[in-house]
């Protein structure tokens, strides 16, 4: 992880349409050597179409791309050599065992026969599919396939690498062991740029995260920085018996801009604020005003997943957020 030097990956103004949808819109973002950036976005927001054409596999209609300082536009032939991809669904040939894959994908890089299966035993190893390398993919759960996806894409030690929502479709425990992977993908000073759906993934991984929606980059920063650019707290409790509910509700209106969420079926009631404990001393007054009993009354900064829906949330996102971070 390295937080400063050149910049590695530089998308400036690209667009690119499909007959009449635009699926960027204009997009800026840029990464810096040894950094691993989160692209972040619900489906459809354009992230596998902007990882196309970081890979030089589709033209952008407007816009400049480089990457490893090379212009992709005008020299894809060079970029090829020096980028990894995994794409959103897995690319190995399911017929053939994982270790032939691996093999195969080196002899592509002109590997030697030699090479490429010293090449092919080392990444088994790291990827935890030596026992299951001589046995075909079609055989291979979907984490060992996205393992072994993970492993062809770094066959040739490419300094950038793309990985296009390399745990989708994943169970949860599927999904936090293939992030230990990719997390060793980038031990040795990849640059790298993965796309996800989730912002806790997005925490996991990477240093910076760039929020996509509809074509547009909405926001960008930490995850911290993403929270804090929320502008506020969220004072969360639990009502001691669910008939307090609608009252509860009702007493809280006073205290945020917005009307406070209830879920009937937990008794969970939760409210954006903006004064801290000030706010939380006057929860207490309204709530023991309207006679209702609370419990696990907390302030808490919002979580991760409300970050993300208000940032995406075209209704309630009624401004760009864009937090140019001093790098
Ligand atoms: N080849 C294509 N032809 C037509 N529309 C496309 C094509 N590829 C992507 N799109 C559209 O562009 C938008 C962005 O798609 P995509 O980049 O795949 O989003 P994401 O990867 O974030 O889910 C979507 O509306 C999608 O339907
Ligand atoms: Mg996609």
């Amino acid at each position: 992880m390295q937080m400063s030097g050149e910049n590695f990956i530089v998308v400036e103004g690209v667009r690119k349409s499909f007959g009449n949808i635009e699926a960027l819109k204009g997009v800026d973002i840029t990464v810096k050597r040894g950094q691993i950036l989160g692209l972040l976005g619900p489906n459809g927001a354009g992230k596998t179409t902007l990882i196309r054409i970081l890979t030089t596999l589709l033209k952008p209609d407007a816009g400049t791309v480089s990457v490893a300082n090379i212009d992709v536009l005008k020299d894809p032939d060079r970029l090829r050599g020096l980028i990894g991809l995994a794409g959103q669904y897995p690319a190995v040939d399911e017929r053939l065992t994982g270790r032939e894959n691996l093999v195969m994908v080196g002899q592509l890089y002109h590997f030697s026969r030699v090479d490429a299966r010293q090449r092919a035993n080392e990444l088994l190893a790291q990827f935890l599919l030596e026992d299951a390398a001589d046995r075909p993919v079609s055989t291979y759960s979907g984490g060992m396939r996205r393992r072994l996806d993970l492993a062809a894409s770094i066959v040739a030690r490419p300094p950038v690498l793309f990985l296009d929502e390399p745990t989708g479709g994943l169970d949860p425990r599927t999904r936090i062991e293939l992030w230990d992977a990719i997390r060793q993908l980038v031990e040795h000073g990849t640059t790298l740029l993965l796309t996800t759906q989730r912002l806790e993934e997005a925490d996991a991984l990477a240093d910076r995260i760039v929020v996509i929606d509809e074509g547009r980059v909405i926001a960008e920063g930490t995850s911290n920085e993403l929270k804090a650019q929320m502008g506020h707290d969220v004072l969360e409790f639990r009502v001691a018996n669910f008939t307090y509910l609608r009252r509860a509700g009702e007493a809280l209106q006073a205290l945020g801009d917005e009307l406070p969420r209830i879920d009937s079926a937990t008794g969970l009631v939760a409210i954006a604020v903006t004064n801290g404990s000030k706010s939380l001393i006057e929860a207490v007054r309204l709530l023991d005003a309207a006679d209702v009993e609370v419990t696990d009354l907390t302030l808490r900064r919002p979580s991760l997943d409300e970050v993300f829906l208000a940032l995406t949330d075209t209704k309630s996102a009624n401004e760009v957020i864009k937090n140019n971070v001093p790098i």
